[in-house]
């Protein structure tokens, strides 16, 4: 089998934002204890955050952290998190039904994340409480000083102000299984009320109102419009949350997952773009894709929700630790391939989680630490996705899915920076390698492929080996073009300059 990728570089589109390669840690499961920090681990610091998934976080290249929830924000107070550690108090998580002890609040996640290197993306509690502890949040965060709240920060260690900029204004408010549930009407008023509280404190914030938990639920548009007509004067960007899982017996349509996420980036940009012309409305609103990544949610259902939801209360409980596969990390690839595609409609984008919890990273308690397939693809764009999108025309033959119908067996989509190119590429086949050639000016300076070793599209990666990682590939160049062969199901990432 064969393709044609044409990139027409002179009709380079929207510039990549960094923030696309966002993550996730919420206080849910093991993300955050046992996960980023584990006191007792032989490589923690003086702070208690592990060193060996410090390093891993930094390898990933990640750009933005989303924190502390998820669902756990609906019922969290910020301040039990702030203060002397002993003195803070041990709370029941009605979200993921387990105890939070609080060691860990604003002031190490937001140290931590400065020490690898990613910007804080908070949210606001509107689940249990509503604008006027968003605005006390906001104050004791990005406030110099001189009042109760900025200099309780001071007080607590934090002289100069956080200065976080992006904050989301709730989570998953549609959504029965959220706490303090919403209709769209009561959400879009409490956040209109919140983000006009927050801008009159910080007329410099970012504020990101939610969306549609995905694409499937009953509400979803009448959510968006209703809520965007409450907010979009007040906000910058709307949420999309975004999981992807393979159903019994249909592999092929969970490799198009991307088709399926492609026409959900469409139809939010398309309703942003009716009722902001309805409501004459010219400042910009951006899609935050601030959940999104595989997620067995089938699996959720049946292990991990009944052995949490017992009556028992336990610390940092083992939930949704999938183990990724090669075929997951293709997956992967393919939604990152949409997301930079829409680069002129997705301002941020978030893979849920970040560590342990459906994360890329995984580590045991007093053990190693380890990287999933699913990390490698995002590492790959997080690096070398650069400058302008360039949405290239692919002849391809098509394959045939129960969900999506006939979907090109190739997905790609190339960045250009300067005279610096990155090629990413999917190869969505269960059964046929692609000889894919593409033409651009310049050398080829790396290449690599991640598929399943010997052909196992069900390898995984664990504590003591990663089987599943990128190889080089061969990359044979006759003056501007470029061919290599893509094995079935597997990712690319190609770098000319
Ligand atoms: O990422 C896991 C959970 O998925 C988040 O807490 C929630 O927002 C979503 O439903």
């Amino acid at each position: 089998r064969s393709a044609t990728i044409t990139l027409d570089l002179s009709a380079a589109g929207a510039t990549v934002s960094p923030r696309i390669f966002g993550t996730f840690v919420e206080h849910m499961g093991r993300c955050v204890y046992e996960g980023i920090y584990e006191p007792t681990h032989s490589t923690a610091d003086a702070a208690g955050f592990r060193g060996d998934v410090r390093d891993l976080v930094r390898g990933l290249g990640a750009t933005i952290v989303r924190y502390p929830g998820g669902n756990f924000v609906s019922g969290y107070r910020w301040e039990d998190g702030v203060g002397p550690r002993e003195q803070r108090p041990r709370r029941l998580d009605a979200a993921w039904h387990s105890t939070e002890t609080n060691a860990v609040g604003l002031h190490e996640l937001a140290a931590w994340a400065e020490s690898v290197g990613l910007e804080v993306m908070e949210a606001v509690n509107l689940g249990t409480r509503g604008p006027a502890e968003a605005a006390q949040l906001l104050e004791y965060t990005n406030h110099p000083s001189g009042t109760a709240l900025s200099d309780w920060r001071r007080t607590n260690g934090r002289e100069a102000p956080f200065g976080i900029r992006v904050w989301c204004l709730g989570n998953e408010m549609d959504g029965p299984w959220q706490i303090g549930h919403k209709t769209a009407d009561e959400y879009g008023r409490i956040a209109a009320e919140t983000a006009r509280l927050m801008r009159f404190i910080d007329p410099d914030v970012e504020l990101v109102v939610a969306g549609s938990s995905n694409h499937e639920m009953p509400t979803f548009g009448t959510w968006e419009r209703t809520v965007l007509t409450h907010t979009a004067d007040l906000v910058d960007h709307i949420s999309v949350h975004a999981y992807y899982e393979e159903k019994p017996g249909d592999t092929a349509s969970f490799l198009a997952s991307s088709v399926g996420l492609d026409a959900y980036l469409d139809e939010v940009a398309g309703i942003i773009d009716e009722v902001r012309a309805e409501r004459g409305i010219t400042r910009p609103i951006g899609i935050s894709v601030d959940e999104w990544n595989v997620w067995n949610q089938t699996r959720w259902n049946e292990v991990d929700k009944p052995a949490v939801f017992t009556g028992d209360w336990p610390e940092a409980p083992r939930l949704i630790e999938d183990e990724y596969t090669a075929l997951d990390a293709v997956v992967v690839g393919s939604l990152l391939i949409s997301l930079i595609s829409h680069a002129d409609r997705v301002s941020m984008a978030n893979l849920a989680q970040l560590v342990n919890v459906i994360a890329p990273i995984r580590c045991e308690p007093g053990g190693a630490a380890w990287r999933q397939p699913t990390y490698f693809p995002f590492a790959d764009a997080a690096h070398h996705a650069r400058g302008q999108v360039v949405v290239p025309e692919i002849e391809v033959h098509t394959l045939d899915t129960p969900r999506f119908g006939a979907v090109p067996a190739i997905a790609s989509v190339a960045t250009i920076d300067e005279d610096r190119l990155a090629l990413f590429a999917v190869n969505r086949s269960l059964t046929d390698a692609a000889t894919v050639s593409f033409t651009a000016p310049g050398r080829v300076i790396s290449a690599h492929v991640l598929s399943g070793p010997d052909g196992n599209v069900r390898a995984t990666n664990g504590p003591d080996a990663e089987p599943v990682a990128p190889r080089e590939i061969t990359v044979t160049s006759e003056g501007a073009t470029h061919t290599l062969t893509l094995p079935p199901v597997s990712w690319a990432c190609v770098r000319v300059e």
